[in-house]
């Protein structure tokens, strides 16, 4: 088996808790796995070089959030935002609306070329979540396109109630027979738990039906207001609670005291000019925290990790090692997948190498392509 070291590695942030910067460093590649990381003085010989010339090299970041099964334009809800106008989740529906219009290969197209935008932009592991379709077929067929692209998909039944059904029936179909269709195509189940969208008691029965399904749970919580979802998530085990924007004194202890990590999406903030969450708060409690692009047309329409590493350090004063450390590491532990989300031997060799010395560039530096060269399980992508 051919392996390949990359030297010349001016900074590399391995993510691994034990030791997360190596100046000078070297990684041994081998069967699409990393065998080997530290200081260049002491790499093994390898069968293909690459030199790094002093660039930094990066765990590929890890999107545990985004919803790009869609089809449509919300640009004039945008606009009209932008004027002044608040965001409430209502614009999910016209999204619905075009999404179940659209054919197979328009949707699994527009997904295809944004897995493909996120992967030029240094994105190796993406979620994808349906959400859009809002029917057993619509649904059941966003999941089959999403787990074309990725292994880690998510149904979305219950993101909104749609126009034409009543939520009590809703709800029975999402936790019954939609479930059943969707989930030979899912590995998560999610629910956006919010005023407008699902209470408590719909989440809980959602969400308990999905992990009886043998799915997994994860839930949209707290993004335009206070809620039960975070605390709903943490008694379930869900893997993470998203959005977290605003939290109760009590749903920052229960993170803290569980293993649910808080993903923040500050592109939704960004996008809806809402104020922005607050990480500090997390990290200090000793929350685990995930960044994560939530790409979708309505309210964060951006595939770039590297923009959201900026927002978090820049209005979420997220120090860059904290923000880079949730962009990677962080999305991994919201999957729990042990294999990306760090450089160290036995895991994925999926590995960005950046046009600057340093990670902290991606903050320093925003809206700059960074990204030099993408390796994904050790291929270097073209
Ligand atoms: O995560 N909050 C619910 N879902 C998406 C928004 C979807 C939309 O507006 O189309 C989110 O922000
Ligand atoms: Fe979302």
């Amino acid at each position: 088996m051919t392996t390949t070291l990359i030297d010349g590695i001016g900074l590399l942030y391995t993510g691994d808790p034990e030791r997360e910067e190596i100046a000078d460093a070297a990684l041994v590649l081998e069967d699409g796995l990393v065998a080997w990381a530290g200081p260049a003085a002491g790499a093994p010989d390898a069968d293909e070089r690459v030199d790094a010339a002093g660039r930094a090299v990066i765990p590929g970041f890890v999107d545990s959030h985004a919803h790009l099964i869609f089809a449509g334009d919300r640009t004039a809800e945008f606009q009209a935002r932008m004027s002044g106008e608040p965001y409430t989740g209502g614009g999910i529906r016209t999204t619905v609306a075009a999404t179940r219009q659209a054919g197979y290969a328009e949707l699994a197209g527009r997904a295809r070329a944004l897995v493909g935008e996120m992967r030029a932009q240094g994105t190796t592991t993406v979620e994808i979540k349906s959400g859009y379709g809002l029917s057993v077929e619509d649904e059941r067929r966003s999941l089959e396109i999403a787990g074309g692209l990725t292994g880690e998909t998510t149904f979305l039944g219950a993101h909104v109630v749609p126009a034409d059904m009543d939520a009590d029936s809703y709800v029975r179909l999402v936790a019954g027979e939609m479930l059943e269709a969707c989930a030979p195509y899912a590995k998560w189940v999610d629910v956006f738990c919010e005023r407008g969208a699902f209470d408590g008691d719909q989440t809980r029965e959602i969400l308990s039906a999905g992990l009886k399904a043998g799915l997994g749970a994860r839930v949209h919580a707290g993004q335009l207001g206070e809620g039960p979802g975070v605390r709903i998530a943490c008694e379930l085990g869900a893997a993470s609670a998203d959005h977290c924007t605003h939290l109760t004194a009590a749903d920052v202890d229960a993170l803290a005291a569980s293993e649910t990590v808080a993903t923040l999406l500050p592109g939704a903030e960004f996008s809806t000019r809402s104020p922005y969450p607050d990480a500090r708060r997390l990290i200090d409690a000793g929350v685990t925290v995930a960044l994560a692009t939530d790409c979708n047309p309505g309210s964060s329409y951006t595939s770039s990790m590297a923009f959201c590493v900026a927002l978090a350090v820049r209005e979420m004063r997220m120090t860059p090692l904290e923000a880079i450390r949730a962009a990677t590491y962080g999305g991994a532990r919201a999957l729990r997948r042990a294999d990306v989300g760090w450089l160290r031997p036995g895991a994925r060799a999926d590995l960005v190498v950046l046009d600057a010395p340093s990670y902290v560039h991606l903050a320093y530096r925003p809206g700059v392509p960074l990204v030099h060269q993408v390796f994904q399980e050790g291929l270097l992508l073209e």
